[in-house]
């Protein structure tokens, strides 16, 4: 028996920051949704005891730590006393270090189709905090679409889900350190934090006005770690997207389109062969469902 399951990479529309959290996190209202570039996890039966992790194309390796699928599969075999095993194929595509989400998605992916392999009786509100020890942005991947973050990251409003747009995504070469843009943040104290409520109908905006508002306020912080970040971003401008933004903590920049065929047009005027044209995916198409394949 084997699990498939499949891990899409998200963008953020929107990011604010408020300070500094006395946690030593920042407090963040930020806009994700996910887009159709997908990484891929395999699981198949390993005797008890044994986690075993293999990933395509080696050179998608995380630098360092032990991979957050690994430490998915060990909360969950913690949390519900087991002793159990498996086998775990990770094929990348979502690149890594590039503010898309890849290792987050994984790991959101991992504890899903594990505690289908394992039989385990653990749905979203089980899977939820587990999500949060693993990553600020874990949580999101479990509901997939669109959705509000919200203080750390891992308190959520889900969205409904935004139009059928396209996004040319250009990732960089450069690998980005989250936590090198956040220092350079500085230590702005935790100021006046803005109430949730609003966020709710924030997209309610007429038509499309509400991406007109939609900024990144760690982009300073990122331009300063990487200027290519700078570069890229006007290089996407000048294609005429509806909004073209820096995703999380970078490198990725992305243009969204109206359509495939004006996404696909932008990305034939810009030159780099990482970028790539994909979807916004709605809430169905995006969370991890675990298929089973029999052998
Ligand atoms: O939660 P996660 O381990 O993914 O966060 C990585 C790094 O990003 C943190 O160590 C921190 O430097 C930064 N971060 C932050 N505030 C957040 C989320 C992440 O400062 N809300």
């Amino acid at each position: 028996m084997r699990v498939r399951v499949c891990c899409p990479a998200k963008v953020n529309l929107h990011l604010e920051v408020h300070g500094r959290r006395p946690d030593g996190y920042h407090e963040l209202r930020t806009l994700m949704a996910t887009v159709g570039l997908w990484d891929t996890l395999e699981i198949r039966p390993a005797s008890p005891g044994v986690l075993d992790l293999t990933i395509e194309p080696v050179e998608a390796l995380p630098p360092e730590g032990e991979n957050l699928v690994v430490r998915a599969a060990r909360l969950l075999l913690r949390r519900f006393a087991l002793k159990a095993g498996a086998s775990i194929n990770l094929h990348k595509s979502i690149p890594v270090g590039a503010g898309l989400g890849g290792g987050s998605s994984d790991a959101a992916g991992a504890l899903v189709a594990l505690s289908r392999f394992w039989g385990l009786p653990a749905g979203i509100d089980e899977l939820a905090p587990l999500a949060a020890t693993l990553g600020s942005d874990v949580p999101f991947f479990l509901h997939g679409g669109a959705c509000w973050a919200v203080g750390r990251g891992v308190d959520l409003i889900p969205a409904p889900d935004l139009p059928s747009w396209w996004l040319v995504l250009d990732p960089g070469s450069e690998m980005m350190a989250t936590t090198q843009v956040y220092d350079r943040l500085g230590s702005a104290p935790l100021g006046e934090v803005p109430p949730k409520r609003p966020l709710a109908s924030w997209l309610d905006a007429a038509g499309d006005e509400w991406l007109s508002r939609c900024c990144n306020d760690l982009y300073t912080a990122a331009v300063a770690v990487s200027p290519d970040v700078a570069k890229r971003l006007d290089a996407l401008r000048a294609t005429a997207p509806l909004l073209a933004q820096l995703s999380g903590s970078g490198g990725t920049v992305f243009g969204v389109f109206p359509d495939e065929g004006s996404a696909r047009r932008a990305r034939v005027r810009l030159s780099g062969e990482e970028l790539t044209v994909v979807p916004l995916l709605g809430r169905a198409a995006s969370r991890p469902w675990p298929a089973l394949l029999e052998e």
